[in-house]
């Protein structure tokens, strides 16, 4: 398998396996990536996300050059969705997904990534875009997201320069939210998942619909759609366990409904 898909309590890990080709994307990647994705979203036991790369060297190098940019070039132009539907593009997913960026991290490894809600480093992580040098732009979001991230200047330099940088510019600029020695790269992450996990889950996916839609509307059309995901909320069953929780002092018990 290319991709290695495992569940843990209410937390799925995604671990991209191809060590032997520093984790690039092939077809068969792509393809294990969109099922495992899929049932993640349609997992009700499933709150959480956490995508890393197998082996000690890299979190994923892009698309596979020899694999994949081959069959985007035969089916791209006639077939815009060849790639199939991932959290880059064309899969809505509101569950917070969590990168556990173990090492290099390239190309559309980064854009898997930018793709996360949030990233966590390993110091030897290095990041960057290289696909000018190969003549192309980054195809699973990159222009679009890395602007949205990082201050233009900085992205600019990154999909401009195709040069990369290493985990604390990284974390200078926003790019990721910590950097961690590599063996506590996936600690860390679980660890964040667990607290992700004590909130409500509903709550969280409306938390982040609201950001990532919002970010694309007029402020007024963002206020509308927040006051709209919060009237839903409150009918919620998780909204009621939530304050009576607290007004009774103890922990909640959210159910996602
Ligand atoms: C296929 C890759 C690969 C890739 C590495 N490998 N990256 N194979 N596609 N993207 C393979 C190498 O061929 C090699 O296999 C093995 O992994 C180890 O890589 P090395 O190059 O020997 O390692 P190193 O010298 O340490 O260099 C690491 C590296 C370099 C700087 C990351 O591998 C590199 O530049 N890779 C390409 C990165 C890249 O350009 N990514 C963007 C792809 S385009 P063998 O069998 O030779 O030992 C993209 C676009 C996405 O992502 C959107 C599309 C629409």
């Amino acid at each position: 398998m290319a991709i290695d898909y495992q569940k843990e309590g209410k937390i799925a890990i995604f671990t991209i396996n191809r060590p032997e080709a520093l984790n690039a994307m092939n077809v068969q990647a792509a393809r294990e990536l969109h099922e495992a994705m899929v049932d993640f979203r349609d997992d009700p036991e499933l709150w959480v996300g956490i995508i890393t790369g197998a082996g000690d060297r890299a979190f994923c190098a892009g698309a596979d050059i020899k694999d994949m940019l081959p069959f985007l070039k035969e089916h791209l132009q006639s077939s815009p969705w060849a790639m199939p539907a991932t959290p880059m593009r064309g899969l809505d997913l509101w569950k917070p997904l969590i990168a556990a960026i173990n090492g290099l991290t390239m190309g559309g490894g980064l854009e898997i990534a930018l793709a996360c809600d949030l990233r966590i480093a390993s110091e030897k992580a290095r990041f960057g875009c290289p696909e000018v040098t190969l003549g192309l732009i980054p195809g699973w979001g990159a222009t679009q997201r890395l602007p949205r991230i990082v201050p233009w200047c900085k992205a600019a330099e990154l999909l401009l320069t195709g040069k990369p940088i290493d985990a604390q510019e990284a974390y200078r600029i926003g790019l990721v939210n910590i950097v961690v020695p590599t063996e506590a790269v996936m600690s860390t992450a679980k660890e964040w998942a667990e607290v992700i996990c004590q909130a409500g889950p509903l709550a969280v996916r409306a938390a982040k619909e609201a950001m990532i839609r919002g970010s694309s509307l007029t402020l007024e059309d963002g206020l509308r759609l927040e006051n709209a995901l919060e009237a839903y909320l409150m009918s919620t069953e998780d909204f009621t366990e939530g304050t009576t929780a607290f007004v009774e002092k103890r922990k909640p018990d959210f159910k996602g409904k």
